[in-house]
């Protein structure tokens, strides 16, 4: 059985682009592959904490070494690492904000990049001192923008912190086949934004029927 995990990040609830996004995505998913197990986790709502000295001390320490305080530090990370590892494909809604992803988005990061878990040291390559765990999985980015203009060629493009950023963090973890949908213009309205979502609508209905197929 396939395995989705279904992240959310922004605060906005019916507003939000890009959650009306990843619920069609993972709606068109379910019609066509019935058999996988979906797990939603709405990091917009209930945001994650932020990472914090005690965790940091854990994150370092063996497990066997772990003081209850650290290990009640380190909980919340373990759960969401181990929600990570088990899933096959991840559908990931994230805004832009300020030119990157939303604060509570990056402090989902900041619990899932764990070393001896998602990503290892390699310190005998000298080439490549970094190892990364998570492989064989695919990746739906679903991104909302007040404006346009961010992409490769366009004014913005070196403004655009979000796509290369998560691009980067995803990849070290191992994670390269990601499929990038954007909405745009969230903030102009009218016929631009209406073009940028009926576009954004298609790409999910192509990648859907073409991730069906595999
Ligand atoms: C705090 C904040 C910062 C924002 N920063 C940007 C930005 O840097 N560039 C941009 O194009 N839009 C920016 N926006 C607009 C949002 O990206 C846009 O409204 C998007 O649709 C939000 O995602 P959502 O619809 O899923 O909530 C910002 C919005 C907020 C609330």
């Amino acid at each position: 059985m396939l395995h989705l995990l279904h992240v959310d990040s922004s605060p906005r609830s019916e507003r939000s682009q890009s959650r009306r996004l990843t619920q069609e995505f993972v709606e068109q998913w379910k019609r066509n592959n019935p058999n996988t197990q979906i797990t939603y986790r709405d990091i917009g709502r209930n945001p994650i904490p932020h990472i914090d000295e005690h965790w940091i001390a854990a994150a370092f320490t063996p497990p066997e070494h772990h003081t209850p305080q650290l290990r009640a530090a380190i909980q919340l990370s373990d759960q969401l690492v181990d929600e990570f590892l088990a899933a096959d494909i991840y559908v990931m809604g994230i805004p832009m904000y300020n030119f990157s992803v939303p604060s509570g988005f990056k402090a989902y990061i900041d619990q899932i990049v764990r070393v001896g878990r998602t990503f290892d040291f390699a310190p005998e390559d000298a080439d490549s001192p970094y190892k990364p765990l998570v492989l064989g999985k695919k990746m739906v980015v679903i991104t909302a923008r007040g404006a346009s203009g961010y992409g490769i060629g366009e004014r913005y493009e070196s403004m655009n912190y979000q796509d290369p950023y998560l691009r980067t963090v995803f990849g070290f973890l191992g994670i390269t086949d990601i499929s990038f949908i954007t909405v745009e213009n969230d903030e102009t309205g009218g016929q631009r934004l209406a073009e940028s979502i009926a576009q954004a609508r298609s790409q999910v209905a192509e990648l859907v029927a073409s991730g069906s197929r595999t």
